[in-house]
């Protein structure tokens, strides 16, 4: 089963967006399978962002994503990364659409509340980056 890593963000945390989160991926069928409410350091935070070092917004988005308690998850399911990714909309809340997280709920690019895998190779990185084996769990059928 495909599965993701998905960050409520400084900014969804503090506004108590993650109810309503957790709420839009249950909805769809997706399996939450992991999380933890967490202080990201910057170590963590640099490694997590690797791929934008360098960039004029890097130290930004490093304060931003270490200055408050994030909120990691993965979820699982059935092209959960793609779907995940639809859900939330376009990275800038300008140009997300109504019914997308980051279009309901996002204000400007560097906040913009939640954060999800863009493919099959970050999301692996990015769960074995915040989450050991053993703080994932397996569902067995109950039906
Ligand atoms: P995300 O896709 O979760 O991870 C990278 C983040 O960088 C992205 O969300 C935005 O929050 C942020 N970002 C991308 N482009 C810019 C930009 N031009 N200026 C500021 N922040 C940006």
């Amino acid at each position: 089963m495909e599965r993701t890593f998905l960050m409520v963000k400084p900014d969804g945390v503090q506004r108590n967006l993650m109810g309503k989160i957790i709420a839009r991926f249950e909805e769809k069928g997706f399996q939450l399978v992991g999380a933890k409410l967490m202080h990201i350091s910057e170590d963590l935070a640099e490694q997590h962002y690797a791929e934008h070092k360098g960039k004029p917004f890097f130290t930004q988005l490093v304060d931003f994503i270490t200055s408050g308690p994030v909120f990691a998850m993965v979820w699982q399911g059935e092209e959960v990364i793609a779907k995940s990714r639809i859900m939330m909309g376009k990275t800038d809340p300008l140009e997300a659409l109504p019914g997308t997280i980051r279009g309901d709920f996002g204000v400007v690019k560097h906040k913009n509340i939640i954060h999800g895998s863009d493919g099959k190779e970050s999301a692996q990185r990015e769960i074995s980056l915040f989450f050991d084996e053993e703080e994932l769990v397996e569902y067995h059928k109950l039906l």
